[in-house]
């Protein structure tokens, strides 16, 4: 018998990852998924199997604690799902500093660290990062399609991530940047075309067939590739 597949998926407390961590655990794996407070724990504590950790994404002394707390424990995938919108003005005449501070520390500067500090965990051999990007992130197919302030935090994100990834001595090394749709949730909205189950239902189809394949990607939830 070989052993189920495993993941660490950051930022599960509701929406796009609680919904991953629903489907990758009734698919089999192994599933270890954050929150950032224990309040935060009933949903996935619901799930059978599911391992509940904690984890506020922009706090260094945060994410120190989970790497010691997760040790030596490998993953065959760490996903790092956890973004926000944004100020809802979506304005850069309005934006003040601690509004942008808070966006790009939080969709573009926080993901690499957590990956950065976690890498150790990850399988040499075939292991894979996912991170949340959005099409809104694509400097040819974003613009013009709203949201100009968090759009160009993910784009900061992909710039980041490839930057990580030609720092990155193991060939082995398998990297996704992954836009899940327009999905229905909190960040989405009540007109986003996707439900949750679906936009997962792809991720997880799309992630399986990824680990193993060294290299970087850019892609939606179906496997089409998008344009940087
Ligand atoms: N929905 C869409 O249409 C769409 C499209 C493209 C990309 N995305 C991306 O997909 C990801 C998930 O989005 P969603 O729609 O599921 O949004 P959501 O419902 O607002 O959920 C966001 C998740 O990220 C967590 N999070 C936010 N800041 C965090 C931090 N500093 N540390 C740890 N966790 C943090 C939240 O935790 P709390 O509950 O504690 O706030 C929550 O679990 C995001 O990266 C988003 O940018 C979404």
């Amino acid at each position: 018998m070989t052993a189920p597949r495993s993941i660490l998926i950051i930022g599960a407390s509701r929406g796009l990852g609680l919904g991953l961590a629903g489907e990758f655990a009734a698919q089999g794996w192994a599933v270890t998924a954050t929150v950032r407070s224990a309040a935060q724990q009933a949903p996935l504590q619901a799930l059978p199997g599911v391992r509940v950790e904690q984890l506020e994404m922009t706090d260094p002394d945060s994410l120190e604690q989970l790497a010691n707390r997760l040790n030596d424990q490998q993953f065959d995938v760490i996903f790092v799902n956890a973004g926000v919108a944004g100020p809802e003005h979506h304005s850069t005449a309005q934006a003040s500093a601690e509004e942008m501070g808070q966006l790009f520390l939080t969709n573009a500067v926080a993901p690499l660290r957590v990956a950065e500090r976690l890498l150790p965990n990850l399988a040499a051999e075939h292991g894979l990062i996912v991170f949340m990007s959005s099409i809104l992130g694509s400097i040819e197919a974003g613009a013009g399609l709203g949201m100009p302030l968090y759009g160009a935090s993910k784009a900061a994100l992909n710039h980041l991530v490839q930057c990580f990834v030609r720092t990155q001595d193991n060939p082995k090394l398998g990297v996704v940047l992954m836009h899940p749709g327009w999905v229905r949730t909190d960040m989405g909205g009540a007109d986003a075309p996707l439900d949750i189950d679906s936009s997962c239902k792809g991720m997880v189809a799309q992630v399986s067939a990824a680990v193993g394949q060294p290299g970087l990607r850019y892609q939606d939830y179906e496997g089409n590739p998008l344009p940087w």
